[in-house]
């Protein structure tokens, strides 16, 4: 029963991350699109009480104008909209899931015993600096002296968060460091939406209700913070799907991987971001693709040449690989899965019978052969000599009998 509710617990979780981050990262690329798209107010009345851009668009059955003020309109609007809550739910429906998931259930997506044998205790602690200290060590760079060069300041974060790229992959499961990595970036999103972004924003509106001028700086280090945050948008989006694509965080490269994605990810946001500056030059896409395609041909799966068990007949070797799924599968993937924390077989997916297995055979190949996502956090400690076993058997036409 509680593997059941469990379920139901990350299944609400899950739906309500989507949503909110969908209405988050929505509304932020809906106002960097009004941004590249403003043109100057055609009523000179308008740029007469501060306007200074305008755009017109159609949407739903209705027509709308939005207007951006220089700085603010002379007097306080009223209701004024805030945009936060959006931010703020989405990490929090997010945590809940990496608590449920990954610290919760160290043992079955965090902990990765071929990489390193942790403590489920250590391994949540390690979760934990991540999250907090991504943020801690992000905001005193952004706040030291190399904060006023915003070209030095992203080249000295990009190559921290590279670095904690790559010690995750070397501590945690592929899959998790991973996630652990997504939910640094998003956290320092969230957090300069909360403790710079939006007391910016207070003082923005605290200064037009008085009738004084703005102090600058806040504007500045709010601009400063949203441009970080475009730039993480796409890697922290990608992590999000990146479970379900273990050629990625299985593979021994992995925080090579995900670091080249992120660099990609960043590069297309650049285009965006210099819309605003007049002519994007489409070259960072270009180079984004390429990084794409790189490593998509590096990461390939090539065939592993040889094996000892060459010399079997198909009988013997089903038999072998029957015994190898009997002993590192189907813990879970059985009936009545025997798997501490899984009460049922996990997508479905039963192995008991030879049938079984034949009905299975190419999504048993490229789950323990081609991206090793399988065993899950490897478990059971198959072998690699077990994964040839499966590879040879699979290539050789699948053969039960
Ligand atoms: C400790 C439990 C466990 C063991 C052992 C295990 N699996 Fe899985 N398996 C899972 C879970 C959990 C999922 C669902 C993964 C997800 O949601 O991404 C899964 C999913 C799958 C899927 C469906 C993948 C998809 O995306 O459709 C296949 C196929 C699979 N496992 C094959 C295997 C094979 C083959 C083995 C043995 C070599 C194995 N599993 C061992 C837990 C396990």
């Amino acid at each position: 029963m509680e593997g059941y509710i469990l379920e139901w617990l990350n299944l609400l979780g899950r739906w309500l991350h989507m949503i909110t981050g969908i209405a988050w990262i929505g509304a932020s690329f809906y106002f960097v699109w009004l941004d590249n798209h403003l043109l100057t107010p055609k009523d000179p009345a308008d740029e007469a009480r501060g306007v200074g851009g305008e755009v017109w668009s159609v949407h739903g059955g209705g027509f709308y104008h939005a207007q951006k003020y220089k700085v603010a309109p002379a007097k306080l609007p009223e209701p004024l909209h805030w945009f936060k809550w959006e931010a703020y739910t989405t990490w929090l429906s997010g945590m809940f899931l990496m608590v449920l998931m990954y610290w919760y259930g160290a043992e079955i997506y965090t902990i990765d015993p071929a990489v390193m044998a942790l403590k489920k205790s250590t391994a949540v602690i390690i979760g934990m600096v991540t999250m907090a200290g991504g943020w801690i060590i992000y905001d005193l760079l952004c706040k030291s002296p190399l904060g006023r060069n915003d070209k030095r300041l992203g080249i000295v974060i990009a190559l921290f968060v590279f670095v904690i790229a790559y010690l995750l992959c070397q501590v945690f499961s592929g899959r998790a460091a991973y996630i652990h990595f997504g939910a640094m970036l998003g956290t320092i999103m969230v957090a300069n939406v909360f403790f710079i972004i939006i007391p910016g924003q207070t003082e923005l509106v605290n200064a037009t209700r008085e009738g004084r001028v703005v102090d600058a700086v806040y504007g500045l280090r709010a601009k400063q913070r949203s441009v970080h945050n475009t730039y993480f948008t796409l890697p922290v989006l990608f992590v999000m799907i990146s479970n379900h694509y273990a050629m990625t965080y299985g593979h021994e490269f992995n925080w090579l991987i995900l670091i080249g994605i992120t660099i990609a990810g960043a590069l297309i946001r650049v285009y965006f971001v210099q819309h605003h500056f007049g002519r994007p030059s489409p070259i960072t896409i270009v180079i984004a693709v390429f990084i794409l395609l790189a490593i998509a041909a590096a990461i390939a799966p090539r065939s592993s040449g040889t094996s000892q068990a060459a010399e079997m007949t198909a009988a013997e070797r089903f038999a072998q690989v029957k015994s190898v799924i009997d002993n590192r599968c189907n813990s879970c993937h059985a009936i009545v899965p025997t798997q501490p924390g899984f009460t049922a077989p996990p997508k479905g997916m039963i192995f008991e019978t030879p049938q079984q297995i034949a009905s299975q055979a190419l999504l048993i190949h490229q789950q323990t052969v081609v991206t090793k996502a399988m065993p899950i956090g490897n478990l059971t400690q198959i072998t690699e000599e077990e994964r040839a076993l499966v590879d040879k058997w699979y290539k050789d036409g699948a053969n039960i009998d």
